[in-house]
């Protein structure tokens, strides 16, 4: 289950919405704000920059120094709350110690918080209103739907409850949508029987950031793995997935070019939509 054409699929998507967004006067528009001059993340950011400009979206950039203060982090973020060309912002993480990131997030606007980290997103999501949902759980959803890999009524076990990925997950695969819908346990440090929750799943989630931890015999012949959680070391990537896994699963990520597109393709669906329901265009 490549990324990449579920990634196109969503540009294709939203290439119209944009025209027409632009059409109506109101250029999307997908802010970034850096802090410091980590290499990694200066080039994430200018990554995405550069598909903003690609899609035809403005992409304002404030660069902040490595010793900026939250109290500096979160003027920059009023600014961009206060600009009404911003629909959205991202604020590069990790970044220097001495940023308070909570304090940072409470400050963005939760209509143009692109990761739907805010806790009114987080709360959005779990009564189930419309808002932006975090990119990484929405992509791995579209993984699933754009291969046909049926979720409603099957078994999803997330191994990992973290933030950015098992907790939201959990909550929007177990939501009554037609390509969700479905039975979903969450395993982590407390469960020491995960494994055996493991090879129970229709469709596991590695979600942990441990390289290896999946091995093939947490996997259920013919079973679907997606593999999410990955480690840095320097420019190495270490997945969770063992690449022994390909033998066993049915459907399987692969571990490089998976789940890595799909999530900027919904931080750029995040935006558009803020910028839909800016303009008052939501739902068509
Ligand atoms: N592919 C992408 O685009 C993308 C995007 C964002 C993040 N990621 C990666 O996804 C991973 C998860 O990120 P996150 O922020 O959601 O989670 P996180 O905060 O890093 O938490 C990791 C989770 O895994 C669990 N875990 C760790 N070791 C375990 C073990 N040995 N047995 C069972 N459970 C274990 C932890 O359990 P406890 O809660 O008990 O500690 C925790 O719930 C990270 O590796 C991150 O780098 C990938």
């Amino acid at each position: 289950m490549h990324g990449g054409p579920v990634a196109d699929a969503v540009f294709a998507d939203l290439a119209p919405r944009i025209d027409a967004l632009v059409a109506a006067g109101h250029t999307p528009g997908l802010a970034t704000v850096l802090i410091g001059d980590d290499e990694p993340s200066a080039r994430y950011v200018g990554m995405k920059m550069a598909k903003a400009e690609e899609l035809g979206c403005t992409s304002p950039h404030v660069h902040l120094p490595e010793d900026a203060t939250t109290a500096d982090v979160i003027a920059a973020v009023e600014k961009l709350n206060d600009d009404d060309s911003v629909d959205a912002m991202l604020v590069q993480y990790p970044g220097p110690p001495q940023v308070d990131f909570d304090a940072v997030l409470m400050a963005v606007d939760p209509d143009k918080d692109v990761d739907g980290m805010h806790p009114a997103n987080v709360g959005r999501l779990a009564l189930g209103i419309p808002g932006p949902v975090p990119c990484t759980p929405a992509g791995i959803e579209a993984i699933l739907a754009h291969y046909e890999v049926p979720v409603a009524g099957r078994h999803v076990v997330i191994v990992g409850r973290g933030v950015t990925i098992g907790r939201p997950l959990g909550i929007l695969l177990s939501q009554k949508r037609p390509t969700a819908n479905a039975a979903v346990t969450l395993v982590h440090t407390g469960v020491p029987s995960w494994a055996d929750y493991a090879r129970q799943a229709d469709i596991l989630v590695a979600a942990a950031g441990v390289p290896g931890m999946i091995q093939p015999e947490h996997v259920r012949p013919g079973g679907v793995v997606v593999g999410a959680g990955v480690r840095y070391e320097g420019r190495k990537l270490l997945p969770d997935v063992d690449e022994a896994c390909e033998e066993v699963a049915g459907w399987i990520t692969p571990r490089v070019g998976g789940v890595g597109p799909t999530t900027i393709a919904m931080l750029f669906r995040n935006c558009v939509e803020a910028a839909e329901r800016a303009v008052g265009t939501a739902g068509g």
